[in-house]
C-alpha cells in the first residue's frame, strides 16, 4: 500500500480593503518611500479597520471561500489549527472562535504560536493527523492582525507589518503528492531580539505598560536580519539536499515575506531562479502567519499537479523551517 501523505486540496486568502501606503507612513514617522522600498521591498500593506474586529474576522472570508471552492461545508472539518501571533484574545483559542463563526460543529481546534514560522509548524503538525489516519480534513489557517501590535510611532517596525490571512485544507493523498518532508527548528535565545514586552504572564498589562508602549512588537532589526538571512536560506537548502532536489527540480520557492533582501538570499542559496520565487511583499508587507498561505493562494492557478514546492520561513522565537511538498491538483 502506498504511503498516505497530507496534501493541500484547497487554498484561499483574504486581505482587508484598507491600503496603508509608504506615502501615508511618511506622515506618521520620519521615513520615506525610497528607504522602505530599498531596505524591505514593501510598497504598501493592508490594515483591518473597524471596532471589535480581530484575526478571526480575517480568517472567516478566507475559510468560507475555501470551503465553497472545495465543495464541502464547515461541518466536514475534523480539526482547525489556527496559526497566529495576534489571537483574538489571550484565551480562548481563536481556532474555537473561528469554528463558531463558520459553524464547524464537528471540529476541535487549537492555536499555534511560532511567530512568522507558525504556518509551517501548523502544516507539519496538521499533516500528522492525516498521515496517521486519525483525520480526513484538517484546516490550517495562518493569519495575523499585525496592526494590533504595531507601534505606529516606531519607524523601524511600523513599515514592515500588515494584516492578512490564508488557509489551506489538508486531505489524504495516495498518489505520492502532498507534504513530503519538513525541517523545523527553534532557538529560544532569540527572544531578546523580537518579542512583545508586556501582556503575558511575565508582565501583565498595567497603566505603566500601556504608557511605556510595551504591548507592541519590539524588534532589533539588524540582529533578526542576520539570523534570518542565513537560517532561512540554510534550512531551505537542507530540505532540498535531504530529498536529492536540485534547483532545476523546484517549480516554486515560497518564502516567508519579511524582507525582499532575505527572500533574495534564500533564492541565491537554493539556486532557484527569480521567475520561480513567489513574492508579494510589495503589496502586503509582513503579515506574519499570513505570508505563505497568501502566496499559495495568489499563485494557485500557476501550480500544476506534481510540482515541487519549497516553503521556508523565519520568525520570532527564534523559529525557522522549511517544508518540501508536491502540489496535488
Ligand atoms: O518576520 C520576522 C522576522 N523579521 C525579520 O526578518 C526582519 C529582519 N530585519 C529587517 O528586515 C531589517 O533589519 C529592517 C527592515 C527592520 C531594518 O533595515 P536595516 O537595513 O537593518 O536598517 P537598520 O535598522 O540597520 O537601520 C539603518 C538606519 C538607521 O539610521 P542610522 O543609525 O544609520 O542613522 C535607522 O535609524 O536606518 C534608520 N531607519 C530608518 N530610516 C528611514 C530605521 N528605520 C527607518 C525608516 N525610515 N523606516
Amino acid at each position: 500500500m502506498s504511503k498516505i501523505h497530507a496534501a493541500i486540496t484547497a487554498v484561499h486568502g483574504y486581505v482587508p480593503d484598507y491600503v496603508l501606503t509608504n506615502k501615508e507612513l511618511e506622515t506618521l514617522v520620519d521615513t520615506n518611500d525610497e528607504w522602505i522600498t530599498s531596505r524591505t521591498g514593501i510598497k504598501e500593506r493592508r490594515i483591518l479597520k473597524g471596532e471589535g474586529l480581530g484575526t478571526s474576522d480575517l480568517a472567516v472570508p478566507a475559510v468560507e471561500a475555501l470551503l465553497k471552492k472545495r465543495g464541502i461545508t464547515a461541518n466536514d472539518l475534523d480539526l482547525i489549527i489556527f496559526c497566529t501571533t495576534t489571537p483574538d484574545r489571550v484565551f480562548p483559542a481563536t481556532a474555537n472562535i473561528l469554528a463558531d463563526k463558520i459553524g464547524a460543529k464537528n471540529a476541535w481546534g487549537y492555536d499555534l504560536q511560532a511567530a512568522c514560522s507558525g504556518f509551517l509548524f501548523g502544516l507539519a503538525t496538521g499533516s500528522q493527523f492525516i498521515e496517521s489516519g486519525k483525520h480526513k480534513k484538517v484546516l490550517v489557517v495562518g493569519g495575523d492582525k499585525m496592526s494590533s501590535i504595531t507601534n505606529y510611532q516606531d519607524r523601524a517596525t511600523c513599515i514592515i507589518f500588515g494584516d492578512g490571512c490564508g488557509a489551506v485544507l489538508l486531505e489524504p493523498n495516495d498518489e505520492g503528492n502532498g507534504i513530503i518532508d519538513s525541517i523545523l527548528k527553534s532557538d529560544g535565545s532569540g527572544v531578546a531580539y523580537l518579542h512583545q514586552k508586556a501582556g503575558g504572564s511575565i508582565k501583565p498589562a498595567s497603566h505603566e505598560t500601556v504608557d511605556a508602549r510595551e504591548h507592541y512588537a519590539y524588534q532589533e532589526g539588524q540582529a533578526v536580519f542576520k539570523f534570518a538571512v542565513t537560517n532561512m536560506a540554510d534550512v531551505a537548502a537542507e530540505v532540498m539536499e535531504r530529498n536529492d532536489l536540485k534547483s532545476e527540480d523546484i517549480a516554486w520557492l515560497v518564502p516567508h515575506q519579511a524582507n525582499k533582501r532575505i527572500i533574495d538570499a534564500t533564492a541565491n542559496r537554493t539556486g532557484v531562479s527569480a521567475d520561480k520565487v513567489i513574492i508579494n511583499i510589495e503589496r502586503y508587507g509582513n503579515t506574519t502567519n499570513g505570508t505563505i498561505p497568501l502566496c499559495l493562494w495568489e499563485w494557485e492557478s500557476k501550480f500544476k499537479k506534481g510540482d515541487n514546492l519549497i516553503l521556508a520561513a523565519f520568525g520570532g522565537g527564534f523559529t525557522w523551517g522549511s517544508i518540501y511538498l508536491k502540489w496535488a491538483y
